[in-house]
């Protein structure tokens, strides 16, 4: 097998809690998902990345891992992982399994024996601090808005987390642990995955400041400071990461696509041709909504905000290597809610996404739901079931926001608008289970679902089929797979690129607004659109409201 097979895969994102439930106790199965690979293959779609499945206590919905080498019960058991991956085989799709190696969960038997015993071997697995005042070490807040140090009991011993207090960040420095991290990979590698999505992967480094007594400059009115420039991408990385991929993930040519925001500087040695990984996933489309400097509000997204951030990240990457591009995913609130005005989502702007996805030079990666246009999902705090957000409401009402303002930020950006069960049928909790579902089922489920987009031929879901089809299966699928990018210029709130391969080219025009807008060019082959083309007396495109159209 080539070893950029990936390059023209297209991946299929799954949250298993909230995929199918196939045993009736309220979460997603293996099963689940087992039974439902005829409608992945269907879509065209032919690897899929499963979300953490390991055993875990949920506090994070697996993404704090008490044991990296066993399946949790409420997903099934490791058998149940066999049948997955080789069912998914017969009709090829590939599998890539979470890796969270940030951090376990302070449930796993090795932070276990070093609260246990602070003399453990296991101690030195985690990063402790011996502190004997009643207040944290110093005043860095975690990825989740609480502090990076948690304190064990009542005692004088703290430990670091870069997220929640129930994920302790794991050791880097200790050679061993790093050996039981490689051994353990390697396992999965031999049971036949193709790959790995990891997690968290630009946080193994922490600056010697990160774990001081430093009092940083705060950056919000708590007098708490980000940990981010602390803790990420901090020098010395590369040789953990080096030394990880080349005992595990390169040997075995794995798919691996890392979560991590990569500065442009060093973008090479990540994706380049002897980059670390496969891909890794950019922020800076999905985050551009978040305004930093004002908590609990969003900065709108439009086609011209989107414009040069797209741009950029697309040549930033092609310059050197090879991305993977993205709309949604399980942190993400729905794309349809994020990249479109309020009264303006529809079949006709959801499938010019569509288009403005799958024609992007990368992997793309469709997060479960997208396909059929689910759409985020209005709840109260007690029916959000997200760590991040239980703390995220802890901070605002300490910074004085009204639970309202909370509320409504969380009904736009929470990560459980997402993570909604998939609305499979019209059927009780949208056909996802018989039994009380884990999180609240959206209630259009009952006109959005995948039974209704599956059996009309012009739903979003047929859509979602052709673009792939184009893309993996067509006379273009070249140039839309290898083809070099290229902006276009365009019309404001258009945004329009170019993909070229061997001297023949396809244009791509996406109206990312509700106006016409007249463009001078003709299109000689129209290989897909998502509404009725529109010309003026010349011959030229007149792009209609959130238009989206592929020709050459
Ligand atoms: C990123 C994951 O995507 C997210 O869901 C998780 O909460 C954090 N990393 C911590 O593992």
């Amino acid at each position: 097998m080539s070893n950029t097979w990936w390059k023209d895969a297209v991946v299929y994102q799954i949250y298993p809690k909230s995929y199918y439930d196939s045993n009736g106790d309220g979460v997603g199965d293996l099963a689940g998902i087992t039974e439902k690979l005829d409608y992945i293959q269907s879509l065209g779609t032919n690897v899929i990345w499963l979300c953490p499945i390991f055993k875990s206590p949920m506090k994070d919905n697996g993404y704090d891992i008490a044991d990296y080498s066993v399946v949790d019960p409420i997903f099934g058991d490791n058998n149940a992982l066999d049948k997955l991956i080789s069912e998914a085989k017969k009709r090829d799709i590939k599998i890539l399994l979470d890796l969270v190696l940030n951090h376990s969960s302070d449930e796993h038997p090795w932070f276990k024996a070093a609260i246990e015993d602070p003399n453990s071997p296991y101690s030195d697995y985690y990063i402790f601090k011996q502190w004997d005042k009643p207040t944290p070490p110093n005043n860095l807040r975690t990825y989740f808005d609480c502090s990076v140090w948690s304190r064990v009991g009542e005692t004088n011993r703290w430990y670091f987390n870069s997220f929640g207090p129930e994920q302790p960040d794991l050791n880097w420095e200790n050679p061993q642990l790093r050996k039981d991290i490689i051994n353990m990979i390697n396992v999965w590698i031999k049971k036949g995955v193709a790959g790995f999505r990891i997690d968290a992967i630009g946080n193994l480094k922490k600056s010697p400041e990160a774990l001081s007594e430093y009092q940083f400059e705060p950056d919000k009115d708590d007098g708490s400071a980000s940990l981010v420039p602390w803790v990420l991408n901090q020098p010395g990385i590369d040789k953990f990461l080096t030394e990880l991929v080349e005992n595990t993930f390169k040997p075995a040519n794995s798919m691996t696509v890392a979560e991590i925001d990569v500065p442009e500087k060093d973008l090479r040695a990540y994706v380049g041709e002897n980059g670390y990984f496969s891909m890794v996933f950019d922020f800076s489309i999905a985050d551009l909504d978040i305004r930093n400097e004002k908590p609990f509000t969003i900065n709108p997204i439009t086609g011209e905000r989107l414009k040069p951030v797209f741009i950029k990240s697309q040549l930033d990457t092609q310059r050197v290597g090879w991305g993977a591009p993205y709309l949604e995913n399980h942190d993400q609130p729905r794309s349809l809610n994020k990249f479109l005005p309020k009264g303006a989502i529809n079949v006709t702007s959801a499938k010019m996404l569509a288009t403005f996805l799958l024609t992007q030079r990368g992997t793309p990666f469709i997060y479960q739901g997208q396909e059929i246009g689910m759409t985020n999902c209005p709840m109260t705090l007690e029916e959000h079931d997200d760590l991040h957000v239980f703390k995220l409401h802890e901070w605002g009402k300490k910074l004085g926001y009204s639970d309202e303002q909370i509320i409504e930020y969380f009904n736009d950006r929470s990560r459980d608008n997402s993570r909604t069960p998939f609305q499979w049928d019209r059927e009780i909790n949208g056909g996802f289970s018989t039994g009380k579902p884990w999180l609240k089922v959206n209630p259009n489920y009952v006109d959005i679902n995948a039974e209704q987009e599956t059996q009309d031929k012009h739903s979003l879901f047929a859509y979602y089929q052709q673009l792939i089809a184009l893309r993996r299966h067509s006379k273009i699928s070249d140039i839309l797979v290898y083809g070099e990018f290229s902006p276009l210029v365009s019309p404001e709130n258009v945004i329009a690129f170019k993909r070229t391969d061997d001297g023949n080219s396809v244009n791509i025009y996406c109206n990312f607004s509700g106006e016409e807008k007249a463009l001078t060019i003709k299109a000689k082959d129209i290989y897909l659109h998502n509404s009725p083309i529109v010309e003026d007396a010349q011959g030229g495109l007149i792009l209609q409201p959130y238009q989206a159209i592929i020709f050459a």
